[in-house]
């Protein structure tokens, strides 16, 4: 289990629950302070939960057990005392890889589960898609009862569907209206990939942990610069939320291994904090150079109709050539190293992920690439939005070019005859 959100939920002020099969993998992320307690058995769960929930007190509490358990324990509290103790709720195992270790069935332990993929694949493929039924079972009726349940990313809704979970909603055709809960981009994100916004991350050569705290320092002034520009006022919302994540970051000790950071920024953001690190390096003010990359989750790096393209609704979104055309882009333009893959979150054949990784040694020709570099890197992803009819992504675009000359993105053209569009909607 990845310990992000467990931090996460403590961050926003929830109590966060986080059941985990792998007694193993739970204890670790508790060593490692990213989860605060640990609960081996559902009463205990569930009075700490009541207990934090009358405290108001942010927690996150560990769970060494199936999550399905876990589902079904908080309908049977809400069945017998009326109290709903969950109002938001998504689902974390890798779902991406249910047959082969990414989700363990309710009616195996994990070292059971471990065995039976191998020895019985077959048997462990009914168990796995039983188990997601029983699952989505539970989480329904919590649904019903006013949870908020989205897709984390890791395909559970798609799995679930194929298990014949009642998952599908009624009419619902299309990628964006199929299942009937939300995928996390359109329903928590936001629309952050139009305005160029996505997750910018960069590692300390050094190793130094001082040299993080610098970045860190050195990216929020170039935000509080950006601010004091004449930017939207979309876009300064993001500069604002972004700047508070990167003034905390370091007071949360989210560093487990290499010293690095990731910080949403749009286009103006990433080229600004690149170029002051830069210029940190070739001063010494950094020990050491500093690697430039990003989460393959961004703007123009996947293509993904049920993660990152979700809401491109013209119907492109079952294309794969934005990821290839942008990870050959990125070379071009002074990539240090690029690469292309398949399956990153949702699983095999559902998706094309391209990322890069761009060294900042000081020098000039190092602060030329990242112009370049990073500019593709996010007005490839933000045009194509635009393109599919996305008004906050041509507005982005149109921000872009008044920035930089040498930029010429072909516009779209609208369809101005509405029935034209009612037609084309009415036959989703
Ligand atoms: N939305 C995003 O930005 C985003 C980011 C990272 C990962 N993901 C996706 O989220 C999923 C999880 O990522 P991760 O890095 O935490 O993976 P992970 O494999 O480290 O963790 C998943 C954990 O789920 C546990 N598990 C499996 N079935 C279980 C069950 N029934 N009950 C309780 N625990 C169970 C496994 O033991 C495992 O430790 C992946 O599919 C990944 O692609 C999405």
């Amino acid at each position: 289990m990845s310990g992000a959100q467990a931090k996460a939920a403590v961050i926003c002020g929830c109590v966060g629950v986080f059941a985990e099969v792998s007694g193993d993998a739970l204890w670790k992320r508790h060593a490692q302070g990213w989860l605060v307690e640990v609960a081996s058995d559902l009463d205990a769960l569930i009075s700490r939960i009541r207990k934090f929930r009358r405290e108001r007190k942010a927690v996150s509490i560990g769970y060494v057990g199936n999550v399905v358990d876990v589902w079904e324990r908080l309908v049977l509290e809400y069945e017998t005392s009326g109290d709903l103790l969950v109002e938001l709720g998504s689902d974390q195992t890798s779902c991406h890889n249910p047959f082969l270790g990414g989700y363990c069935p309710v009616q195996l332990t994990y070292d059971e589960s471990r065995s039976m993929m191998h020895d019985d694949p077959e048997k462990f493929k009914d168990l796995v898609q039983q188990s997601l039924r029983q699952q989505v079972a539970a989480i329904n009726k919590l649904a019903a009862a006013g949870m908020h349940f989205w897709d984390y990313g890791n395909a559970f809704l798609l799995e679930a569907s194929r298990a014949g979970a009642d998952i599908l909603k009624e009419g619902g055709s299309s990628t964006r209206s199929r299942f009937r809960y939300p995928s996390y981009v359109e329903d928590i994100m936001g629309d952050i990939f139009s305005l160029g916004f996505g997750p910018f991350r960069w590692v300390c050569a050094s190793a130094d942990p001082a040299d993080l705290d610098v970045t860190d320092a050195i990216a929020t002034s170039v935000l509080e610069e950006l601010l004091n520009t004449d930017v939207a006022d979309v876009v300064k919302e993001q500069y604002t939320d972004n700047m508070r994540w990167i003034k905390e970051a370091g007071r949360h000790q989210m560093v487990v291994g290499s010293q690095a950071r990731i910080l949403y920024s749009d286009q103006k953001g990433r080229i600004a904090i690149a170029l002051a690190f830069n210029t940190a390096v070739a001063n010494g003010k950094l020990k050491g150079p500093v690697v430039l990359s990003r989460d393959h989750h961004d703007v123009s790096g996947t293509d993904s109709p049920f993660r990152e393209t979700a809401n491109v609704y013209d119907g492109s979104a079952l294309c794969a050539d934005m990821a290839v055309q942008n990870v050959i882009g990125d070379s071009f333009r002074g990539a240090t190293w690029v690469a292309l893959h398949n399956g990153g979150g949702v699983g095999w054949g559902e998706v094309t992920n391209g990322g890069f990784g761009l060294l900042l040694d000081g020098s000039e020709d190092a602060a030329k690439r990242a112009r370049t570099m990073l500019a593709w890197d996010v007005s490839n992803g933000v045009a194509r939005r635009a393109w599919s009819g996305n008004n906050n992504a041509e507005d982005s675009v149109r921000r872009a070019m008044a920035d930089d000359t040498a930029l010429h993105v072909t516009m779209p053209h609208h369809v101005t005859d509405k029935s034209v569009l009612e037609a084309a909607l009415s036959r989703r």
